[in-house]
């Protein structure tokens, strides 16, 4: 079993047998933050791309923990220049990093560093063996149709989408990435942080339950399930 953490916003911790990885650490200036920075200590971070909402304390945390930093190219360039410990790969490619592989996958979103917003190349999502359990954190996207890729090559157990809109697919695009992916369990990320991002958590379960049999855990930060 793995235990996962829903820290708020799209960062998620998991862990399994003394290892940790967190996924797009935005706690710092997060609303909906359910730990600070200096609450978590993970063993691996995953950053889907570099806007603020996500990238968060990555660099913090690398810093002083003295741990990688998994991202896309561009991005990890940005990050070691700036002090952290950075593993660039790009979309297909997977890592392993021993008690974990991960594997980079597309977004449809964009990507950039820092307030000036530079350049920082594309956006990613991220499949997780780990545990033995697959994990699918699609990081920010719209739907799109190559999840059919995903779900039939990772077979996910537990997808991680936005529903929030307006930045990223809505709760009906992420219906539909259901209806691709396959996961057994699906966990909804990005909404209600900010008013921009409203989104009704409990009709997105009943609508996802009733339309694919999947199981939909509707998490609070703070919240942790094993799966
Ligand atoms: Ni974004
Ligand atoms: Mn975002």
């Amino acid at each position: 079993m793995v235990k996962v953490k829903y820290l708020g916003h799209a960062c998620f911790l998991l862990e399994d047998a003394g290892k940790a990885i967190i996924v797009d650490p935005f706690l710092t200036g997060n609303p909906a933050a359910a730990v600070k920075p200096e609450d978590v200590k993970p063993d691996l971070i995953l950053v889907t791309h570099g806007h603020g909402d996500h990238i968060g304390d990555a660099l913090l945390l690398s810093k002083r923990l003295n741990v990688p930093v998994y991202t896309t190219f561009e991005l990890s360039v940005k990050l070691e220049a700036d002090g952290a410990k950075a593993v660039g790969g790009n979309h297909g490619g997977t890592h392993d990093f021993g008690f974990a592989k991960v594997t980079i996958t597309w977004a449809v979103h964009s990507s950039s560093y820092g307030d000036r917003l530079d350049a920082a190349g594309n956006p990613c999502g991220f499949v997780i063996r780990f545990g033995s359990k697959t994990f699918y954190h699609a990081g920010d996207t719209d739907v799109f149709y190559d999840m059919k890729m995903i779900g039939d090559r990772f077979s996910p157990d537990v997808a991680m989408l936005p529903i929030g809109g307006f930045y990223t697919m809505d709760v009906d695009g992420a219906l539909l990435a259901l209806d691709y992916l396959k996961p057994k369990v699906v966990i909804p990320m990005h909404y209600n942080t900010f008013p921009a991002i409203k989104a009704d958590p409990g009709y997105y379960k009943k609508q996802a339950e009733s339309r694919s049999g999947v199981r939909c855990l509707v998490m609070k930060p703070g919240d942790t399930v094993e799966v």
